[in-house]
């Protein structure tokens, strides 16, 4: 725990990064605020004698007053609010911008009106189609690597450019008013409670591991977009908090005024890939064993027109590393992990319950 820090505001702290980050700096001794509109990911923590929970829709305006005095009274503010699915980026391109950006806006006026440090997340997304699978081993460096979006028409793009553009006011905020911000930009994170499971493909399409998990437990197909050919590297959820905690205890100032990516280089698959190994897990790990069928599908039949894909990110984590961080989970371990919450928590639901079943 930082000496300088005792009360943290964790906006977005109910979503998936945010409920494990506050279960860790609950841990650690904080004192936090946690403003989302939803608390169900972190209802096992919500009566902690150091955590005050607020419900609040940072849209809604006459929550502004309240957003401004938890960002008064926090030593430190960490904003994860957005929205984070590609399938929205092309669904509602301008609610994503209004949220991720302009409503987002409204925390770091909080925050240099009231100087209070800024940990800001952005997304590795803003690198954009500077990777590409065709043997091109580029690592993104935060300071010098050029940020490449695809043309208007690809809608996909607009959460890239609203969380750029978020990232360049940020940092001229810096520069005019002083603001002491950290910009992290995540690189596919995974483990339990990331998004939603679903038992039907129509429910809904959250991010990959997810959408996988939920077609392995559901018995519905594994939709490979484009072939399941594009790439990316995975991060566990624990080995992304052990990088956070490092970020916010800031020892001797290293992260301020910085861009941070937080990922683990040598996890990388094509999505393919992804999917193997996880059907590998499953077969190991769940009862029955049985696997669903994989059915390739084309990237903008399965999101809607304007989807555009990433090839390949690979993240420059120096930065990360010089502070002693190192991953502790490889890619089987951080799929065998997370794929053994669900298969807990999902198949002990599913399963018949002994009165019925005699
Ligand atoms: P998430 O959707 O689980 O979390 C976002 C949280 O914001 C949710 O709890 C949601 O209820 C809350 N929220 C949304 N609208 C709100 C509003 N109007 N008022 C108050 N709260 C609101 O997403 P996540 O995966 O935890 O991502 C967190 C942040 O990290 C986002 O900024 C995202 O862009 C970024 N990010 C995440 C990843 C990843 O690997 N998960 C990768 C890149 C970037
Ligand atoms: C997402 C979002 O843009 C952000 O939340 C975030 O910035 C980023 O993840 C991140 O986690 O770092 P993306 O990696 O494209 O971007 O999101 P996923 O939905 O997890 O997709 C990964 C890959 O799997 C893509 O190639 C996608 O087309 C593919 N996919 C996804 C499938 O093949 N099948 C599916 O059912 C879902």
């Amino acid at each position: 725990m930082s000496a300088s820090i005792g009360r943290i505001a964790v906006f977005g702290g109910g979503g998936f990064i945010g409920s494990h980050l506050t279960r860790r700096l609950l841990a650690n001794g904080y004192h936090l605020d946690v403003v989302d509109i939803s608390s169900e990911k972190i209802g096992d923590v919500l009566g902690h004698d150091r955590l005050q929970f607020h419900e609040l829709d940072i849209y809604e305006p006459e929550n502004d007053a309240a957003c401004a005095a938890i960002v008064e009274r926090s030593d430190l503010v960490v904003d994860l609010i957005a929205y984070a699915n590609p399938e929205q980026y092309v669904a509602m391109p301008l609610e994503v911008v209004d949220l991720n950006l302009f409503q987002n806006l409204k925390i770091v006026e909080d925050c240099i009106e009231a100087e209070t440090r800024l940990i800001q997340f952005s997304t590795c997304e803003v690198y954009g189609m500077l990777g590409n699978r065709t043997g091109d081993d580029t690592v993104f460096d935060e300071d010098t690597s050029n940020l490449i979006m695809g043309p208007v028409g690809n809608q996909r793009w607009i959460y890239a450019t609203a969380k750029q553009l978020l990232e360049r006011m940020v940092y001229a905020h810096g520069e005019r008013d002083g603001l002491d911000w950290t910009i992290v930009r995540p690189f596919n994170f995974i483990g339990p409670e990331m998004d939603y499971i679903i038992e039907s493909p129509d429910e809904g399409t959250p991010r990959v591991f997810a959408s996988f998990m939920s077609a392995l437990m559901y018995d519905h197909p594994m939709f490979l977009v484009d072939g399941g050919k594009n790439m990316r590297t995975f991060t566990h959820i624990e080995d992304a908090i052990d990088a956070l905690e490092l970020i916010i205890e800031n020892e001797g100032g290293r992260y301020t005024r910085e861009v941070v990516n937080i990922g683990t280089p040598g996890n990388e698959t094509t999505i393919r890939g992804f999917a193997d190994l996880m059907r590998d897990i499953y077969r190991e790990e769940s009862p029955d064993g049985r696997l669903p069928p994989m059915r390739e599908v084309d990237g903008e039949e399965y999101y809607g027109e304007g989807y555009e894909d990433c090839d390949r990110r690979i993240p420059g984590v120096d930065k990360l590393r010089e502070a002693g961080w190192t991953p502790r989970y490889d890619l089987r371990a951080t799929l065998e992990n997370a794929m053994r919450y669900y298969i807990d928590k999902y198949e002990l639901e599913r399963a018949p319950s002994p009165a019925l079943s005699d």
